[in-house]
């Protein structure tokens, strides 16, 4: 436990962007941050293995092993920044279990070893906190914990990955610039990582959902439950159809409650052009939380950047500081997590973007649409390209199904034989 509630000693692990950020800000604000919270706030130890340029550790310990951090006794809160599981998990479990505070920026280990450490932090009576992890900047696991806990929640989507909503945002520009060439440039301005698997194949989104999922909903931590598609099959073909027809395609992390069950899936999505969630470009990230008494509520900002993320790891520091919540880790106690089930992608309905290829005779309209009606799926918009071709796209959107009998008309679909090529589905908002 904390030897003073008025004096709290930081420790911390790392020192890249967000760990150097983060100890800036500790350092240049501390006396706007006591008289803000009361609270003195004090780096005392850094881990880290070089020194940072812009960080001042003259008035510091440093320790080239980080390990060093967690075992100083004068060491309250650690800081993880170091990202990645190994060795921040070994880091954490030690520091929890030798009664220190967490916060951490890392939402691999929250998002996949998040129950065992919130655990390990309620048995030996201390905090783990994650803000920083989910949408850098931006204060959504407060506001939703805290700000919104007088409400039922019953969606929460968001656009909770700067790096693809670059990549569609400029695909969506002049130039019809396709998804390779968008990568490739992200990367160089150094949005996406140097494998950009995590982003673009939508892991990265998924880690964040799965806590926004805990934290909306009191579902237990469950990384692998959830459905995920990237934005690599995305074509600027799609972007312009869903253009023509009042959409933009936005990859987005949705996760939803009714009494059935809850929905957890990070997937390419239509949103209508009316969304506010349709004006979120580049490399912005917002979370739109759908409640009982608040109504709808849109967070918005940096979802990424030093100072950004640095800014939420400061506001968990000072909220440990004051223990004034005293709230559980996962913003529900263990007895009380939801028992419902995550509902299998094939059970949730939406209505569905189709885009196909089909031979321009008579009656290939007629056939797909008899499909389509056969599986109670009707048709909210359809565009067909007179492209002056033996072959026409066709663009359709769809009435609200459940995915299994879309599944099912797909199937019958494709083995027409009037449908060149494969079919593009995208789901709708
Ligand atoms: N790679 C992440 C993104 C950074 O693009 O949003 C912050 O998690």
């Amino acid at each position: 436990m904390m030897a003073d509630v008025s004096q709290c000693r930081v420790g911390i692990c790392g020192l890249g962007t967000v760990a150097s950020a983060t100890y800036n800000l500790l350092t240049r604000y501390a006396p706007l941050i006591q008289s803000r919270t009361g609270t003195d706030v004090t780096v005392v130890h850094v881990g880290c293995r070089r020194d940072h340029p812009d960080c001042d550790l003259s008035n510091v310990r440093v320790s080239r092993d980080i390990f060093d951090v967690v075992r100083d006794p004068e060491v309250d809160v650690v800081l993880e920044l170091i990202g990645g599981t190994d060795p921040a998990l070994a880091l954490v479990r030690e520091a929890l279990a030798t009664g220190k505070h967490v916060v951490t920026a890392n939402k691999a280990l929250i998002a996949e070893f998040g129950a065992e450490l919130f655990d390990l932090a309620d048995t030996n009576n201390v905090s783990i906190r994650y803000e920083a992890a989910v949408a850098g900047g931006i204060p959504v696991i407060k506001a939703i914990r805290e700000g919104l806990v007088g409400n039922e929640i019953s969606r929460v989507a968001g656009i909770i990955n700067g790096t693809t909503n670059f990549i569609l945002s400029e695909m969506e520009g002049v130039g019809n610039r396709g998804f390779d060439e968008v990568l490739a440039e992200a990367q160089e301005l150094g949005y996406a990582e140097a494998d950009p698997t995590f982003d673009v194949e939508g892991i990265d989104a998924a880690h964040k959902l799965t806590i926004l999922s805990t934290i909306a909903f009191g579902v237990p931590l469950e990384f692998e439950a959830i459905y995920t598609e990237g934005i690599s099959q995305v074509t600027v073909a799609d972007i312009r159809f869903a253009e023509q027809l009042g959409y933009k395609i936005k990859h987005l992390g949705i996760t939803a409650r009714d009494g059935e069950g809850v929905e957890l899936r990070v997937h390419p999505t239509l949103v209508p052009n009316s969304a506010l969630l349709a004006q979120v470009s580049g490399v912005m990230n917002a979370v739109m939380v759908t409640s009982n008494a608040a109504g709808e509520t849109m967070y918005y900002g940096a979802g990424a950047g030093g100072d950004a993320t640095g800014s939420a790891v400061v506001s968990d520091v000072v909220d440990i500081a004051r223990d004034h919540l005293g709230i559980p880790s996962a913003g529900y106690g263990a007895s009380d997590m939801t028992t419902l089930p995550i509902k299998l992608i094939e059970d949730i309905e939406s209505p569905f973007y189709l885009r196909l290829t089909a031979r321009d005779k008579p009656g290939v309209m007629a056939s797909l649409t008899s499909i389509l009606s056969r599986y109670n799926i009707s048709i909210e918009s359809l565009v067909q390209r007179d492209a002056n071709a033996d072959e026409v796209p066709v663009v359709i959107i769809t009435n609200r199904v459940r995915e299994s009998a879309m599944n099912a008309a797909l199937a019958e679909i494709s083995e027409q034989s009037s449908v060149t090529g494969g079919i593009t589905r995208i789901r709708v908002l």
